[in-house]
């Protein structure tokens, strides 16, 4: 029987997880199954016991589950116990599971391998003070930025946020109104906004000339909304986060099999 593998979530139809691994393995000559898994909101621990009892080697681990996984896993790797959310599960051969988290190495790896950009000695802004921001300011501060500071909606949680991991860089919180006339080399959106097609409402003149936008999320067809800022504000690059899904799930299929695939294809294919 080959290894199964599958990403469980809710929902889960629209992954784009199967094909990227499947391609991965195809790549790399790994014999290995990829699927969807879609757990009941309430049912995560069953689901995946069961697809454990079925001789399943790993999960990667999306929306809402990723607190579950947390707490679903026996032994927690570093950059997930930091960022107190697992995407990928490994399944051990003794029957115990490791807790990964691949999200914050998916984006420093397409920031700097894909697309050049430098973080060491940067001005550093992040929006969004929520899971998906804390899972990425570990691998975010073991670059050396020169500064990083967190704005959200919610000021509290941007400050709660930054006090957990100042003891590993120069790292502030505040709230959007805080920014003021800063610049900064680097903008990365993290909240939801774009979701709901949305900016927060960050002055024009925060980003830094020759400075760069990375939207954490992605949109299939047209640009995401802070993508489309990013633009009008002459960003010398405006990125979405298509490349931070590929090179997570590359590092997920590493964790699993030791295997490295190649990246690029992959992109490729999935912008075409
Ligand atoms: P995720 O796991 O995607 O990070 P989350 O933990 O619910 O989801 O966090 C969502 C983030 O997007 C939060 O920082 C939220 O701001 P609040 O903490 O103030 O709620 C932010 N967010 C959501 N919609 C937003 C909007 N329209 N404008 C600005 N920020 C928004």
């Amino acid at each position: 029987m080959l290894d199964s593998y599958a990403v469980v979530g809710n929902p889960i139809s629209h992954s784009k997880s199967p094909l990227i691994h499947t391609q991965f393995a195809k790549q790399t000559g790994e014999q290995l199954t990829y699927s969807t898994l879609l757990a009941p909101v309430d049912g995560f621990t069953k689901s995946v016991e069961m697809f454990q009892i079925s001789g399943g080697k790993g999960l990667n681990v999306t929306v809402p589950f990723k607190l579950d996984a947390y707490r679903f896993a026996d032994n927690i790797n570093d950059l997930a116990a930091r960022a107190e959310a697992v995407n990928t599960l490994i399944f051990n051969d003794d029957g115990s599971v490791t807790g990964d988290n691949t999200d914050g190495i998916g984006i420093i790896r397409d920031l700097r391998q894909n697309h050049h950009i430098n973080i060491a000695e940067k001005r550093i802004l992040v929006l969004g003070a929520g899971g998906a921001v804390r899972g990425i300011l570990q691998p975010l501060l073991n670059e050396n930025p020169a500064t990083v500071m967190i704005a959200n909606r919610t000021m509290e949680k941007a400050i709660a946020l930054a006090n957990d991991f100042s003891d590993l860089g120069n790292i502030s919180g505040g709230g959007f109104d805080d920014i003021g006339t800063k610049h900064f080399d680097l903008i990365i959106n993290g909240t939801a906004a774009s979701l709901q097609g949305e900016v927060p409402p960050i002055p024009e003149t925060c980003l830094a000339e020759q400075g760069s936008c990375y939207d954490m999320m992605y949109s299939a067809n047209n640009d995401t909304a802070f993508v489309t800022w990013a633009k009008q504000q002459n960003a010398a690059k405006a990125l979405d986060g298509l490349g931070m899904l590929v090179e997570q799930a590359a590092e997920s299929f590493y964790l699993w099999r030791k295997v490295r695939p190649d990246t690029q294809p992959v992109l490729n294919a999935l912008k075409n």
